[in-house]
């Protein structure tokens, strides 16, 4: 005979209560993954030339969480933040810092190409998902491109090329270029160059002064010599600002005809006065693009931070977009990277600045449109280049 204390039954009794506590705790485990914050790390200049275009980038990412409801699948969002201050000697240390010891499950970053160099590294060698939200390295789409890089910009000679290419058939032979001596833009001058020559341009003089001088004077005496047809451009941030000002006080604005990328004059356009009036540009963005998109972009961003947004704004939200739908389609949970990549890779983005898709290198294949200033504002011309996938996807080998 079994005893009341020791029978089948009153294990029974004694196992329930274990029981009861193990359906508690599993019933737990949603709970404390829902509290869990997903995380967010922002690497961008918030110091130097750069500072305003990080700002604005910020400020896209969050409204485009905002909109979402401000939390993915339950899980609230946690940003880190870090001002990379445009400086390529620190980016891959800081990169790792942010990856390996902040432990984010998305890193977003940055401005400067030089910097993008070294978070790409930290990328393909630790696997993070990363958005690029504006450096155009050629190669991050190109050469180095890898599964868990998206970009929601644009390449470096991508936005250049069309310019190359309105100039050409517009019948203007002789061009001199002028930069910043770093990869973008070295890659926004090959880009020019290369629709440009195709066309049967020439280039006179590639000129360029080291990132970030502003120094421009000994060049626009140099420029005023060569007498050009007209000078094409890379400057952005508040070097574009000094530069544009130092073009009109040394009598160069009405006389040389002056283009560039439209970084040239984006998010500026209240410091520069009259210099920027008239001037022509081309970019993937222009302010008076006129959809119910773009409207309610520009409402709920200025609703938000009392300034009219710029490219990077959108850039910026755009990225926001992005990490928030394929962060959805795998339920917030961001350890599921294949999903997550596969998710995105099929999507459609509605950005302001009208829907792209990803190309198979993961850059935006996007119209390309013409500008030019307005008062306070790019409008938009005309498209010079629609859907335009450059440099080539076939440069880059995903895995390889
Ligand atoms: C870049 O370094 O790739 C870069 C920086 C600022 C811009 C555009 C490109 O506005």
């Amino acid at each position: 005979m079994t005893s009341p204390r020791t029978g089948p039954a009153a294990a029974r009794r004694r196992f329930l209560p274990v029981l009861a506590a193990v359906a508690a705790a599993l019933a737990f485990v949603p709970a404390v993954h829902a509290q869990q914050k997903v995380k967010v790390g922002l690497m961008l200049p918030y110091t130097g030339t750069f500072a305003q275009l990080g700002t604005a980038i910020t400020n896209g990412f969050k409204l485009a969480v905002d909109e979402a409801g401000g939390r993915i699948a339950g899980r609230e969002i946690e940003y880190v933040s870090l001002d990379d201050e445009s400086d390529p000697a620190k980016a891959a240390d800081n990169a790792n810092r942010i990856v390996n010891r902040d432990k984010v499950d998305v890193l977003v970053g940055t401005v400067h190409s030089g910097v993008q160099a070294g978070m790409v590294k930290i990328a393909r060698e630790t696997g993070v998902l990363h958005i690029i939200p504006n450096a155009g390295l050629d190669a991050a789409t190109g050469p180095l491109c890898a599964p868990n890089i998206f970009r929601t910009s644009f390449a470096n000679g991508q936005v250049a090329y069309p310019m190359g290419k309105v100039l050409a058939e517009r019948g203007v032979k002789n061009v001199v270029t002028l930069t910043w001596k770093y990869a973008a833009g070295d890659e926004s001058v090959a880009g020019f160059k290369d629709a440009f020559t195709k066309g049967g341009g020439k280039i006179l003089k590639e000129l360029t002064l080291p990132f970030p001088n502003v120094e421009f004077q000994p060049l626009l005496t140099e420029i005023a010599s060569l007498k050009p047809d007209a000078v094409y451009v890379f400057f952005a941030g508040g070097g574009a600002a000094k530069f544009l000002k130092d073009w009109q006080a040394a009598g160069l604005k009405g006389k040389i005809p002056l283009y560039g990328a439209g970084f040239l004059t984006d998010g500026i356009l209240e410091a520069t006065g009259d210099a920027a009036e008239g001037l022509e540009t081309t970019l993937h963005y222009g302010d008076g693009i006129d959809t119910p998109r773009n409207r309610a972009f520009r409402e709920a961003y200025r609703k938000a931070y009392k300034i009219d947004p710029d490219v990077y704004a959108v850039q910026g939200y755009d990225a926001g977009q992005l990490f928030v739908a394929g962060a959805k389609a795998v339920g917030g949970d961001l350890s599921k990277k294949r999903e997550f990549i596969a998710a995105v890779e099929k999507m459609t983005i509605d950005s302001p600045r009208g829907k792209w898709t990803l190309s198979k290198a993961h850059n935006p294949v996007q119209d390309m449109y013409l500008r030019k200033v307005s008062g306070k504002e790019n409008r938009v011309t005309g498209v010079a280049t629609p859907a335009l996938d450059y440099p080539p996807a076939d440069r880059c080998k995903m895995g390889g």
